[in-house]
């Protein structure tokens, strides 16, 4: 018996490929507020993406949740000196503006802006967002002065773009409630989403510094996922000690080795302040030197990042 061949039930004009469009990219900041002005008339909405380029699959995220919220996107690749301390990877930051244009303008991204170093800090600059609470903690102690730029370079961008909501990744969780903490103190008005970390099949957080790392390092760099799976695993299991949940951690991470470990930590969600029991959603944070490349991770414990209320 012979089969007639079947017709396919789409028109052939419909399986045609749209070219996709790249952006509009905008270098000054008179130029981003004049646009954002003009896509934020007749109430439309202002979705912030802030990013350092070098875009993977977890910016992006953040992008798709923009575009499903509001009616246009806005993002920003400015690779901030100001938040590099003088010894760390400010100048070999990768940097690729053209591929991340690319993958914007696949995600239906129309407006990006990306500045100079002087367009932002131009001569005379003196003006910074200083931070102490949830600031001073964790990577506040590793990388002092870090949060200051960082919160610097946010507020600009806010004022810039006046956003509706502003994105950030649930990966700078820290960085995340830096932010929540600015914009209610300095009483700025966007809403501050945050979602959740995007891995690699094998549990690797994306990072835009794992492209530093070796095929051996990037095995190393596994054990940070690992132990965040391991805390998981004994909350999991019913045990409720900090102490020993950090303990086994460290074996995890000191068995691979490998792994220089800048900190790990059991906290409040909100405060960052470490606690003894999980009694309720646990944020477990850890930041690492694998070779010279050095990772941060997180997860929480006994919730999930959708059950944190923030006001
Ligand atoms: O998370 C980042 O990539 C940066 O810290 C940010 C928020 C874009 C500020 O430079």
């Amino acid at each position: 018996m012979t089969t007639e061949p079947t017709t396919p039930d789409k028109a052939p004009s419909e399986e045609i490929e749209r070219p996709i469009r790249r952006p509009e990219v905008l270098s000054t900041c008179d130029e981003i507020v004049g646009a954002c002005r003009v896509l934020g008339s007749d109430r439309a909405t202002l979705g912030l993406v802030p990013t350092m380029g070098a875009l993977h699959a977890g910016h992006l995220s953040l992008v798709d949740a923009a575009q499903a919220e509001c009616d246009h996107t806005v993002v920003t690749v400015f690779v901030n000196p100001t938040q590099f301390g003088p010894k760390e990877d400010f100048s070999a930051y990768p940097r690729d503006l053209d591929a991340d244009l690319v993958a914007l303008g696949q995600h239906g991204v129309t407006l990006v802006f990306a500045p100079s170093t002087e367009e932002i800090y131009p001569e005379g600059f003196a003006t910074y967002v200083e931070n102490d609470g949830v600031a001073s903690e964790w990577e506040g102690a590793c990388r002092p002065g870090h949060f200051r730029g960082v919160t610097t370079v946010v507020a600009k961008l806010l004022n810039l773009v006046m956003p509706k909501v502003a994105y950030f990744g649930q990966k700078d969780y820290q960085q995340s409630l830096v932010i929540r903490r600015m914009v209610a103190d300095l009483n700025m008005h966007p809403e501050i989403r945050v979602c959740p970390i995007v891995r690699e099949s094998d549990g690797l957080a994306l990072s835009s510094r794992n492209v530093y790392l070796s095929a051996e390092e990037r095995l190393r760099a596994l054990a940070l996922s690992q132990s965040l799976r391991l805390a998981e695993q004994l909350v999991d299991d019913g045990e409720g000690d900090t102490a020993v949940i950090e303990r086994r951690m460290r074996q995890l991470i000191e068995s691979v080795g490998g792994v220089a470990l800048e900190y790990i930590a059991l906290a409040d969600p909100y405060t960052l302040k470490s606690v003894s029991e999980i009694a309720g959603p646990t944020v477990a944070a850890l930041a690492a030197r694998v070779g010279s490349t050095r990772l941060i991770d997180n997860t929480i414990l006994s919730g999930t990042l959708s059950d944190l209320e923030f006001s």
